[in-house]
């Protein structure tokens, strides 16, 4: 029994994807949209979001910087006003910094959580009254996995994206009782403009348009959790089950990060 209601059939469906200018978000509006869905694609760059509204049909761009939470809701209004509700919501849009003990930076921690926690509550705060009263509807959040457990270089990223994990998990029993779904994105490595800075080798990386597919499928099949690709999710989810003492020494040999005064 899926934990959502499947969704198969995209068209006519109202879709708002907030961070659709570039990465996996642009790769799903494009899917979408040939899907048959309606959308309005948000994110800072107007520029890049006008370019992708005009190729794809029944797309509107709608920029702002999720940060900013007045426009948030000034854009949430006009989603509600235009298309008098919303189907799926997909609250992608996040950033990354590498960042270990070592380098700590307050500035770019902080705005870490700006954009990855307090970006996601500024969204919430307009959409979550408006598909309470709906009654129906669907909100989709991008984590990653990351937020699984501590890694080395995702100080602060990891710890983000371990707070959606759990905000999804609560927000489901919560909008259970109201009949609204939730999703939980957990993408592994992705080609996209966030991960072109690693230099570090990142293991089974897909591209945008087979994450992209793999959220498409999990929507279909009703999944609460969307992990992908299944052959390294399904390696950290194991992971966190260990002790730490077999988690660390894990982490310690296949990062070759640790010290050799490491404990582990
Ligand atoms: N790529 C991966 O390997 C990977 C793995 C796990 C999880 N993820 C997660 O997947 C999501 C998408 O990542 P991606 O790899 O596709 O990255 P990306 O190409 O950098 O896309 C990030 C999107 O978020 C938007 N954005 C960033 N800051 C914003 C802000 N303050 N306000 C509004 N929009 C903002 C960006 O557009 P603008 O710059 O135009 O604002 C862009 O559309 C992120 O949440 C990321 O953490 C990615």
């Amino acid at each position: 029994m899926p934990l959502n209601t499947p969704i198969k059939d995209w068209s006519n469906k109202r879709v708002w994807i907030i961070g659709a200018s570039t990465g996996i978000g642009e790769a799903l509006a494009k899917q979408l949209s040939h899907a048959g869905a309606r959308l309005f694609i948000s994110a800072r760059s107007k520029d890049k979001l006008e370019l992708l509204a005009g190729a794809l049909n029944a797309t509107r761009a709608l920029p702002f910087d999720m940060t900013h939470e007045a426009a948030v809701a000034h854009a949430a209004e006009t989603v509600f006003a235009e298309w008098g509700g919303v189907d799926v919501v997909v609250v992608m849009a996040g950033t990354y910094v590498e960042m270990r003990a070592q380098n700590f930076d307050l500035a770019a921690a902080k705005h870490q959580v700006e954009v990855n926690i307090n970006g996601v509550l500024n969204v919430l705060a307009p959409v979550l009254p408006q598909l309470i009263k709906q009654g129906s509807g669907h909100i989709s959040l991008v984590s990653s996995v990351a937020g699984y457990s501590g890694l080395p270089n995702g100080m602060i990223y990891g710890a983000s994206k371990a707070a959606l994990i759990n905000m999804a998990e609560a927000l489901l029993v919560d909008l259970s009782e109201n009949n609204v779904d939730v999703s939980l994105v957990c993408p592994g490595f992705v080609e996209t403009p966030l991960t072109a800075k690693n230099e570090f080798p990142m293991p089974f990386i897909i591209t945008v348009e087979e994450a992209a597919k793999a959220m498409v499928d999990s929507f279909a099949r009703g999944d609460f959790e969307m992990h992908f690709p299944k052959k390294f999710t399904r390696i950290l989810k194991f992971l966190r089950l260990l002790p730490y003492t077999l988690y660390f020494a894990a982490v310690k040999k296949t990062t070759g990060m640790g010290g050799k005064n490491a404990r582990a």
